[in-house]
């Protein structure tokens, strides 16, 4: 087990109806709010009212910035500066799922910064400050409600990278998992696989392979995501299962699930994000075509000793193929692809998509080339 450092600042308000709890909080920050959603999901489950109203009864003003789109736009973004500087906003809302909460943080830090934001995704730039961010997570998935980083698409350059800055954590986060009710079926299905993969990740591509409350971390996260995301899809109405889903997927990506691994990579995110960079799809889909292909060249690079490990314990299978076999079971009943041509993706593309993947593997600074990125997506045709 090697060392690490865990700091984690953002305060969570869980359960029902704590999304009226966010006036109060917000007011102790500032008196002008940019309020940032989406594409109106919140206006019909009723988040959108309880925020305005909660919002103006602490004597906060509130400036809106609507029309975040799934896989949040750098242009939409800048708007969204622009905005806050001209109503001298001195604080962020965000209510929605990760593109949202996503957009807020990148309109947070680029608030307080003379350039273009776009600096701090490209590597430019480091984030130093950011306006204080309050959220209503009404999507359980990125683990963005309490960690530090958003991811923006420049829709110019077909590039979706990330920012990444302490400033950048939520002060506050508010989740109600009975606003994850009006879930569409494939979002729920993206969710999951999506916390699946923050989990994943760390735990086949740590350094060190002997941390073993890590690994049991990851496992009980795997599992409650797992048999939560079952349940829910038998039953949309079962709040427990709703809550059990909502708290694993923000302790999948918020800095628990890789203590102690010392040093682990993000390569199924970053060959990910070409797609949806590239094709527009949903996050959590792509992951779901990505992963089993990823696996298996793990397999063959790196031998079954995780893979075995992982399958007993969350899927209570021997051997690592029956492993990735359950992995790609699961993604399967959820709804999501699991290949390429699932989600209208060309094998002819796999060099472009390749080529793409490589920018953020460059500016993470791992250590893939080409040809071992194409290997993989070959894996998904
Ligand atoms: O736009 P609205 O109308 O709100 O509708 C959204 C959107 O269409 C809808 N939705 C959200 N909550 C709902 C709802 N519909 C009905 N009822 C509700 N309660 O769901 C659709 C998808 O929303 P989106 O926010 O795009 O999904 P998700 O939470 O999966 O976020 C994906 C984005 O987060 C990034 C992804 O790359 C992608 O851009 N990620 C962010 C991370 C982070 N900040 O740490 C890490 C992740 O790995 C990921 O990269
Ligand atoms: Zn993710």
């Amino acid at each position: 087990m090697q060392n690490f450092t865990f700091v984690n600042p953002t305060r969570i308000i869980f359960g029902k109806a704590v999304v009226a709890k966010l006036g109060p909080e917000a007011a102790k920050a500032g008196k002008k709010a940019l309020f940032v959603y989406g594409g109106g999901s919140i206006k019909k489950n009723g988040v959108y009212d309880v925020i305005m109203e909660s919002l103006a009864r602490n004597g906060v003003a509130v400036t809106e910035h609507a029309g975040v789109k799934p896989n949040p736009a750098l242009s939409h973004v800048q708007a969204g500066i622009a905005k806050a500087r001209a109503a001298g906003c001195d604080l962020v809302v965000a209510a929605g799922g990760g593109s949202v909460i996503d957009e807020a943080k990148a309109i947070a830090a680029g608030a307080m910064y003379e350039g273009d934001v776009w600096d701090f995704f490209c590597g430019k730039a480091e984030i130093r400050q950011a306006l204080p961010l309050f959220t209503a997570l009404t999507l359980p998935a990125t683990g963005s409600e309490m960690n530090a980083g958003c991811v923006v698409t420049n829709e110019v350059t077909a590039q979706k990278y990330s920012a990444h800055s302490p400033a950048l954590f939520p002060r506050v986060s508010a989740l109600d998992p009975e606003t994850t009710l009006t879930l569409p079926r494939e979002q729920v299905a993206y969710g999951a696989v999506d916390s699946i993969a923050h989990i994943i990740e760390g735990y086949f591509t740590t350094r060190d392979a002997d941390a073993e409350v890590t690994d049991e971390i990851v496992h009980a996260l795997a599992r409650s995501v797992v048999a939560s995301t079952l349940r829910i899809l038998k039953d949309p109405a079962d709040y427990n299962a709703r809550a059990s889903m909502m708290w694993s997927a923000t302790l999948a990506l918020n800095g628990l699930a890789t203590c102690g691994y010392g040093g682990t990579s993000f390569i199924n995110h970053a060959i990910e994000h070409s797609l949806s960079a590239i094709y527009d799809i949903a996050h959590g889909a792509g992951l779901a075509i990505v992963m089993p292909a990823w696996f298996r060249h793990h397999l063959e690079t790196a031998g079954p000793a995780r893979l075995e490990k992982f399958g007993a314990a969350v899927f209570g299978v021997s051997g690592a193929a029956e492993t990735i076999a359950a992995f790609e079971d699961f993604f399967r009943r959820a709804g999501a692809p699991v290949r390429l041509a699932e989600a209208g993706i060309p094998a002819e593309d796999i060099p472009k998509i390749s080529a793409n993947a490589m920018g953020l593997i460059r500016l993470w600074g791992m250590k893939h080339e080409q040809p071992e990125i194409e290997k993989i997506l070959r894996l998904a045709v």
